[in-house]
């Protein structure tokens, strides 16, 4: 082949080839193989010693002409992928700025202190004021002065978390119930009228069951005066039931036991499910059993501090995971505890 015809060939093939490059990489490997050192260009410029000195002025030109040829189409080239290669990146990196944002997530209260705190905002009303009182008990504020006689069951091991205490020192215990807050308040008030509300954490050495966990929240109610009644305990009553649970419950008192309490009784409020017309939850009776109460027993009174010949009182011990449970159809008390968020975030 002529070196002119040569040359026009290189020339169609460097420029399809060109067209055909669609990356950076390639783009290089076309300048490598057409400008580079051992390039079609510099193999031409080479190959001029060979021709006869009359042709070299014309074909220097020409292949002068080509390496420009390439060179611009070159530098177009690479405009242009750098270009597509910055708009892609662009295309990538996109942002829609009209997408809804992701909200955080945020702490909530545990369904324990919400029902806890409506149990507190419903007795202030009623003029309760919050009391706390300790977790860690003597046998004597648990059961003694609360006139549980030395060998009643409920002081069994079985049931009591009792604390390791060195030899001589007083029995010490996790409190069982919220009930020994009641001589903390009384010891304080006494001889005052008092109105307390006692909410807490309590402790049984027991079987962790669907129904029953080893800690658990209770809350006391106490009021102490002159001339409180059992009618004043159950106006307290519907009037507690009627905002917990809504405008028509109704409340009755069943004849109990508590040493602490005479006479002592069982709180039930009207189904609210079903109105007390019965259904599973209130197992066809009508009624759901929400806690114990009754008149404060006058030995308790008077280890609290006031003359019961003078002051009565009555109280109650409600458990306010099991009134959240009624509440809310929740089947297993184990769910409180149980850290799933499954199970908290449906209550907020
Ligand atoms: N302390 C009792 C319990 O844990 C509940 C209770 C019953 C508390 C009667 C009271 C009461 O104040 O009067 O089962």
């Amino acid at each position: 082949m002529n070196i002119m015809d040569e040359l026009t060939t290189i020339e169609e093939r460097a420029l399809d080839e060109l067209a055909a490059v669609v990356d950076l990489t390639a783009l290089a490997e076309w300048k490598s193989s057409y400008l580079g050192k051992s390039g079609a260009i510099t193999r031409l410029s080479r190959g001029m010693g060979a021709l006869p000195a009359a042709e070299r002025p014309v074909v220097g030109q020409q292949v002068n002409a080509l390496r420009q040829a390439l060179d611009q189409a070159y530098s177009a080239a690479e405009a242009r992928l750098k270009a597509a290669a910055r708009e892609a990146a662009l295309a990538s990196e996109r942002v829609d700025v009209t997408l809804p944002g992701r909200a955080p997530d945020v702490g909530r209260l545990h369904l324990t202190t919400q029902v806890l705190r409506q149990i507190i905002a419903i007795f202030a009303e009623m003029g309760f004021q919050v009391w706390e009182s300790r977790e860690v008990e003597t046998d004597e504020y648990n059961f003694g002065l609360l006139n549980f006689p030395p060998d009643h069951p409920a002081r069994d091991m079985q049931d009591t978390f009792y604390v390791d205490m060195p030899p001589g020192a007083p029995e010490v215990l996790l409190r069982t119930h919220t009930s020994p807050g009641q001589i903390h308040a009384m010891r304080r008030y006494a001889p005052e009228p008092l109105r307390v509300l006692l909410p807490g954490k309590c402790y049984r050495n027991e079987q962790v069951t669907a129904r029953s966990e080893i800690q658990f929240h209770q809350f006391e109610f106490l009021a102490i005066g002159r001339k409180i009644t059992m009618g004043d305990l159950r106006g307290t009553l519907d009037f507690f039931a009627q905002r917990m649970f809504g405008k028509g419950t109704r409340t009755r008192l069943r004849p109990s036991y508590f040493p602490f309490t005479e006479p002592s009784a069982e709180m039930d409020v009207s189904c609210f499910l079903c109105g007390g017309k019965g259904c599973r939850v209130c197992k066809y009776s009508g009624w759901l059993e929400i806690g114990g109460c009754g008149m404060v027993h006058p030995n308790v009174l008077h280890n609290g501090g006031y003359d019961p010949t003078v002051f009565s009182g009555f109280a109650g011990g409600f458990g306010p995971e099991r009134i959240a449970l009624m509440k809310y159809g929740i089947d297993d008390i184990r769910w409180f505890h149980s850290g799933d968020l499954r199970f908290l975030e449906q209550f907020s």
